[in-house]
């Protein structure tokens, strides 16, 4: 099992995957193997253990379930939990809805980028913080409206997003 740091250092890092990984991964594929939806499973646990999906770890993938990379990248493309790219500890979503672009959204973003050095599915240095951009977050009375790690904040202005973000460790 891996410490909470060495997953942190690989997401920040987003490379320098190993045999030790690999073989995490043939462990997966082997554990699954014969089983009805196998391969979403198999992308579902490999996401698990690396906080995403890496291309190396997809290749392995491909090799190990004689599954075409072109399908499995179909795969991921199609459920939105599947991601290619690292996370961070909390998931901001800020929504770039009309309702919530036109009162601001653009702004959050604009202040996230400026003072925690964030852009759309970035990740901050220390992994803590990652950012998305979405469609509505079903609010739309209350724009804008952002999202941290499911947690709506309603009616956010720009100047909040520290103490917003201060209040997740
Ligand atoms: S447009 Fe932002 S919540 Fe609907």
């Amino acid at each position: 099992m891996m410490k909470e740091s060495e997953t942190q250092t690989k997401i920040v890092g987003g490379n320098g995957f190993g045999e030790e990984d690999f073989q995490k991964v043939a462990q997966i594929v082997a554990a699954n193997k014969g089983k009805a939806g196998g391969i979403i499973r198999i992308l579902q646990q490999a996401q698990g253990l690396f906080g995403y999906l890496p291309v190396p770890i997809i290749e392995k993938i491909s090799q190990l379930t004689k599954v075409a990379k072109s399908e499995i990248y179909g795969i991921i493309s199609f459920y939105s939990f599947f991601t290619m790219v690292p996370k961070g500890k909390y998931v901001i979503q800020v929504c770039m809805g009309t309702s919530c672009y036109v009162k601001g959204g653009k702004k959050i973003l604009d202040a996230l980028k400026r003072d925690w050095g964030l852009e759309t599915d970035g990740i901050t240095e220390d992994g803590r913080f990652s950012l998305d951009t979405v469609r509505c977050l079903g609010c739309c009375g209350l724009s804008p409206v952002i999202a941290v790690s499911g947690e709506v904040h309603r009616k956010v202005k720009p100047g909040q997003m520290g103490d917003i973000l201060n209040s997740y460790s």
